[in-house]
C-alpha cells in the first residue's frame, strides 16, 4: 500500500532537528512506539542552529517542517531544543491541523517534577537560553523555582565529533558546569536542554555527582507523542509490527550514518538515507509572515 492510499494512522511521524541530536529522541521514541514508521529530517548541512539568529532558526524550521509534512505524516515532532524555542509557534500558525510537539514543554515537566528543592539548571545552547523558554515554562509549573540557565555552546561540536567522554569531554563539560555545582546548595535538578547533551551524560554525571537529577527531554517527549497519537485515534493499528525508519539529511550521508548510529543506539544504513534539498522547498502562505507568539 502506497502511504496516498493508506488511513492516516499508518502514516509515519515526522521528525526534525538541526543535525543527529535527535535522533536521542527518535531513539525514545522507537523504544516506546516500535510499531509505528518514522521519518527523521536532519538539517545537518546547517548545524548548528543554537548560535543563530531566531529569524535563520524560523526560517530554517518552516522548511525542514515544510518537506517533512510534503511527505505526508500523521505528526511532526520538532525534537530540536533550539528550534522549538525559535519556531514551535510559527510551526503551530502555519500548520494548524498537523499536531506538533516540542521537546521544551515536556522538558520542563520532567524537571519539575524531578526536583525535590526547584533548584533548577537548565543547560542548552545560546539560541535557547537566550529565548528564556525553559526557565518560562518551569516558572509557569513551579513560580517558586529558582532556574539557572547557562549556554554551553561547545558541547554540540564535541557530541558531533563522537567525544562523548574520555578526559578532553570531562576538562569542558567541568569547565562549564563545576561553578554551578561546586558551591552549596547546589541545584538538585540539571536539564539537559539539548538533545545533543544526553551524549554526553556520563561526563557529565562526574561532573555534577551522583545525587543531581539529570532530566533529558527524549523520554518525557516520546510519551507526550504516545498519549498524543491516542487521543487522536492516530496510533499504528497493526500490533506487533516493527516500524520502518527513514532518513533526510542536507549533507554527507557517510558522515551521518556514521555518527548517527551511535546518536541512535542501531546501524543506520545507507538505503534508508536520503539527500534533500531545504532551500527550495515551496512555504504555504502563512509562512511568509508569522506572528512571533511565546514557545513551549
Ligand atoms: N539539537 C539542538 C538542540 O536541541 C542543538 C544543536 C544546534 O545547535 O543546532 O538545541
Amino acid at each position: 500500500m502506497t502511504t496516498e492510499q493508506c488511513g492516516q494512522d499508518q502514516l509515519p511521524i515526522g521528525l526534525f532537528d538541526s543535525g543527529v541530536g535527535g535522533l536521542t529522541v527518535l531513539d525514545a521514541m522507537r523504544r516506546l512506539m516500535p510499531g509505528e514508521d518514522y521519518l527523521f529530517l536532519g538539517d545537518t548541512a546547517r548545524v548548528p542552529y543554537g548560535a543563530k539568529s531566531q529569524k535563520t532558526i524560523v526560517r530554517y524550521s518552516l522548511q525542514a517542517a515544510a518537506k517533512l509534512i510534503g511527505q505526508r505524516i500523521k505528526l511532526l515532532v520538532i525534537a530540536c531544543n533550539t528550534a522549538t524555542a525559535a519556531a514551535l509557534p510559527a510551526l503551530r500558525e502555519t500548520w494548524p491541523d498537523m499536531p506538533i510537539i516540542g521537546v521544551i514543554e515536556p522538558g520542563s515537566r520532567a524537571a519539575c517534577e524531578a526536583s525535590p528543592s526547584g533548584d533548577i539548571a537548565v543547560i542548552a545552547t545560546e539560541s535557547t537560553i537566550r529565548s528564556g523558554a525553559y526557565a518560562e515554562a518551569i516558572l509557569r509549573r513551579r513560580p517558586e523555582a529558582q532556574v539557572r540557565s547557562l549556554a554551553c555552546p561547545l558541547f554540540v561540536p564535541l557530541a558531533e565529533e563522537g567525544w562523548f567522554d574520555g578526559p578532553i569531554a570531562e576538562g569542558v563539560v567541568s569547565r562549564y558546569l563545576e561553578p554551578l555545582f561546586e558551591k552549596s546548595p547546589a541545584p538538585d535538578c540539571l536539564v539537559l536542554g539539548c538533545t545533543h547533551y544526553p551524549m554526553l551524560a556520563a561526563a557529565i554525571r562526574k561532573v555534577v555527582g551522583p545525587e543531581v537529577h539529570i532530566v533529558d527531554s527524549a523520554a518525557t517527549t516520546a510519551e507526550v507523542v504516545k498519549r498524543r497519537l491516542a487521543d487522536k485515534g492516530l496510533a499504528h493499528p497493526q500490533a506487533g509490527r516493527t516500524g520502518r525508519i527513514r532518513f533526510f539529511i542536507t549533507d554527507d550521508p557517510q558522515r551521518f550514518t556514521r555518527t548517527g548510529s551511535l546518536f541512535l543506539n542501531m546501524t543506520i544504513t545507507d538505503s534508508d538515507v536520503r539527500l534533500v534539498d531545504l532551500e527550495n522547498v515551496p512555504l504555504p502562505d502563512a509562512a511568509e509572515t508569522p506572528t512571533q507568539r511565546k514557545s513551549s
